[in-house]
This record gives C-alpha cells, structure tokens and sequence, in this order.
C-alpha cells in the first residue's frame, strides 16, 4: 500500500500502486475525505536516451536530478504527470531504463506520448490505467480535485500532432460524463498557435477541432501542454492554458530569430512544475530543479 505523506499524510491512498505489468495503475485516487488544496508534480519532455547526449545534454543526469528533487521536496504530491516525449528515440531498452528511473520516484506517476514516442514500447514497459484507450495512449485520473484527462496527440510519424475522431469521440463523452466535476486536460501537442515561427508549424494540426469541442464545457479549468520547451502561459477562448519546460533542453525564445538549421538548445536550467488544484484557483509554480551545468 502506498500512504502519501506530509500534508496529505494518511488523507490519499494507492492501494494498489505497482508499476509492474501484471498490476493495473488505479485511475480512481481512493480518499477518506475531501483534500484542498492537491498537489501534483508535472513533468515535459524528458528526451530519455539510455545511451549518448542529446543535443549536448545528458537525459539520464537531468532525469535522476529531477528525481532526487521531487523525493526530497515534493514526496508529498499526489501524483505525477509527464506530457509526452519521455525518450528522444525511442528504443525498448530507452524505456525499460526510462522505467528504472521512474520507479524511483514516491508519488506515482502518469505517463504521456509525445511526437518522440513509440506507442507500443510505452505501453510494453509501462502500466497505464485500466480506463486508457486500448489502441491509444488516452486515459483520466480521478483525483479529489477533479478528473485529470490524458490525451494522446501524437500523429505518427510525424513532429505535428493529431487528435482523430476516435479519440475525440472519447474525451467529448468523459466530459459528458463528467457533469459539474473540475476536468484539467494534459496533453503534448497546442491547440494554439503560441507566437513561435519555428514551433507553430508542429502543434496538433486540427487543434481547431479540440477547441470547438471543449469550448462548450464550463467544467474544465485548464489546459496543460508540452511539446514546446519553454514556459508559456495565456488563455485561449477564456480558458488559461500553460506550457512546461523540457526536462532536458530548452527552446530558445523566438526573439532573436533563429530557424531549425541555427537551432542551439538555450542555456536556461530545466524546470518543472508544481501544481497545485483547489476549487476555485489552479496554480503553477516553474521550480528549477538543478543547475543548467547539470548533465551538459
Ligand atoms: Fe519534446
């Protein structure tokens, strides 16, 4: 049995938190009573190569220090959440040492695809909740704060992103199941464009259609979105959306101009987030986790 601790100490439980193939990651977080406010963990873009650098930097120094950081300061989050590209190239051995570093971390953790992913050596190596999607990797969390939707934007293949018709058929009926419930939707890719040149071309390509979908839903209180490597945050039809920074390297800003063949990771440290969910406020915080010299 898995007892959060801290604030939360005794409130939360996992009774059947495992990371094994053979034991389902529960979807629904059992509680003994109502908790304000939760606190979660969200991680982006780890880029996770068991082997080599990527870009200059070293996945595996990057991904232990964010580890080590949230075992000895955040241990008592409900729950982590990483939005996609969890490895750069996406190998079976990536994954299973992707896995051996995650199953270090004390709060569970929830993982998500990104264009760098590979669909079926993620869900070989990890144990997604009973809910997901079968042919994808989609699912929600059910948490005392409300219900945490998973999408899955990934267009295979490709850098872009895509949500077919299956996959919004999904979340437009989890919303209607869903009533009056806080919903908080992760995904990789924006629905937006987010005023940078060399990025906008690769966010999710009917992101158009996400919106008209979720616009009519009062209940959902923010978007969280990967993909870009860089902290941004706005709204977008009056809903406030934000972006992380990768745990590995960072987009530069698109002021000075730079195009893919000048592209050089920016010097900026990693970040992740600690999130924070109440009933009438939702709260970001982008914490530095090590150094930028950390891994580069
Ligand atoms: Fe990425």
């Amino acid at each position: 049995m898995f007892h959060t601790t801290g604030m939360f100490a005794g409130l939360l439980d996992f009774p059947e938190i495992a990371f094994g193939k053979h034991h389902p990651l529960p979807h629904r977080l059992a509680i003994t009573e109502v908790i304000e406010p939760l606190k979660s963990i969200w991680l982006s873009d780890l880029h996770f190569s068991a082997v080599d650098n990527v870009l200059g930097h070293n996945p595996r120094a990057r991904l232990t220090a964010a580890v080590e950081f949230i075992n000895r300061h955040h241990s008592d989050a409900g729950f982590c959440i990483i939005s996609g590209d969890l490895v750069n190239r996406g190998s079976k051995s990536d994954y299973q040492q992707l896995k051996h570093h995650l199953d270090k971390l004390h709060p569970p953790c929830f993982v998500m695809a990104g264009n760098h992913d590979n669909r079926e050596l993620l869900r070989a190596c990890f144990t997604l909740p009973e809910c997901s999607m079968s042919d994808f990797i989609q699912y929600g969390i059910d948490t005392p704060a409300g219900l945490m939707l998973c999408l899955d934007t990934q267009k295979t293949g490709h850098d872009s992103g895509e949500i077919c018709g299956k996959r919004l058929e999904w979340l437009h009926a989890q919303l209607q199941q869903a009533g009056d419930t806080p919903v908080y939707l992760f995904m990789h890719h924006p629905p937006m464009n987010l005023g940078l040149p060399m990025q906008d071309t690769e966010n999710l390509d009917n992101g158009d259609d996400l919106l008209a979908l979720i616009r009519p839903f009062a209940n959902i209180k923010h978007l969280f979105i990967g993909h870009v490597h860089r902290p941004i945050c706005g709204s977008i039809d009056h809903l406030p959306f934000t972006t992380m920074r990768s745990v590995l390297y960072q987009a530069p800003a698109p002021i000075p101009d730079w195009d893919w063949d000048s592209f050089a990771p920016a010097r900026e440290a990693p970040q992740l987030g600690i999130v924070t969910f109440e009933a009438q406020q939702t709260t970001v915080h982008f914490t530095q986790f090590c150094d930028y010299r950390v891994g580069t």
